[in-house]
Order: C-alpha cells, then structure tokens, then sequence
C-alpha cells in the first residue's frame, strides 16, 4: 500500500509515544517528553509538529517556538529507518511556510559541530553559521554552531 506523509500540528494533551520513541532513537540525552509535553500546555511560542506515515507512525518532528518574529528550532530528528529520503527537508519547509503565516521572517538553531547530516541539511534550506558557543554540549563536550536563516519566506519545497 502506498503510504502519504503529511505533517500537522500536535495538539496540547496528545499522546506523544511516537516522537519519544524517536528521540530514544536519535540523542544520547533527550529532550524528556514530560517537559515537552508541558510545553505545549503552558508555553503560547512552543509548537510540535509531527510528520505521520499514513496509515502508520509518527516518522519526524519538529519542536520549536515561534517568538517575535523568529522561529526558533529546539529539536528535530527523522526515524532512523526513514532517514535519506528527504523528509527532514520536507517537514521543515512545511514548517517554515506554517511559521511564516504566523510573522516569522527569520529562524535559527543550534547544533552540535560534528553532525555533518543536520548541518548539511540546514546549509541546503538557507542557512548559514553565524557563531559558536564553545563547550556547549555534554556528553561528549562539544562546541554549538548557531545557525540562521533571514529570508525564511524565500524558502520552496
Ligand atoms: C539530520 C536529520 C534530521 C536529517 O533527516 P533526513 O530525513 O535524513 O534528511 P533529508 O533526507 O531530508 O536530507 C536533506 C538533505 O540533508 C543533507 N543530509 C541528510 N542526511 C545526510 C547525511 N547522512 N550525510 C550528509 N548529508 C545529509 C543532504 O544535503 C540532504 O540532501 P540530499 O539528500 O539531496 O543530499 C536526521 O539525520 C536525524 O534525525 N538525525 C538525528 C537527529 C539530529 O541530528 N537532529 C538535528 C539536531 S540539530
């Protein structure tokens, strides 16, 4: 059977089983989803969006608050089984045109030096590395790049 992607908002309240086991999968310390979760109730700028094979899973998403004009990116990570076939670009361009209907104009992250994969992503969609926090990461110490993107509007799928 033919599967569709498509990524929606996740609803304050909702199961979020699928992107824990995602997590588990992709980072040495995750984000706890308890605090994720509470995110969603009590923070107006968190959003979470899902990328969800139909019928099926959760494959992706995207957790990230939507501030003053910026979107800033705290996680995102694909299934590992799902990985290279382009849905981290997918989601984050579903993302970006979504943030930018709410004023955002501008985004950024950070990321951890060594990952050649995200930050071959983010480079492919516009962004660029604009400073270091040194030491920023734990286990194993590492250096954050802060990336950003100031035409977010320009970004096509
Ligand atoms: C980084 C990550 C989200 C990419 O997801 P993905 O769905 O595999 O990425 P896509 O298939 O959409 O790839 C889009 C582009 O990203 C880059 N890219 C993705 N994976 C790559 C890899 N393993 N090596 C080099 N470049 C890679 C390429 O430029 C790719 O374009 P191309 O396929 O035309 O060459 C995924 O590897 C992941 O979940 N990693 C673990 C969690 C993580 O590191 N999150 C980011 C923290 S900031």
């Amino acid at each position: 059977m033919t599967s569709i992607v498509r990524v929606r908002r996740a609803a304050a309240g909702e199961s979020l089983a699928g992107v824990a086991a995602i997590q588990a999968a992709s980072f040495y310390r995750a984000w706890g989803i308890d605090a994720m979760a509470r995110e969603l109730r009590e923070n107006p700028v968190a959003r979470l969006f899902l990328l969800e094979e139909i019928p099926g899973r959760v494959i992706g998403f995207c957790a990230c608050w939507i501030v003053a004009g910026e979107l800033h990116i705290n996680s995102l990570a694909i299934a590992p089984d799902a990985r290279r076939r382009g849905h981290a670009r997918r989601l984050l361009t579903e993302v970006f045109a979504l943030a930018v209907a709410e004023g955002a104009q501008a985004a950024t992250l950070e990321v951890r030096r060594s990952n050649v994969p995200a930050v071959a992503l983010y480079e492919s969609l516009g962004f660029a590395v604009e400073g270091v926090r040194p030491d920023y990461y734990e286990q194993p110490r590492e250096d954050a790049l802060i990336l950003w993107h100031h035409r977010l509007g320009a970004i096509r799928g």
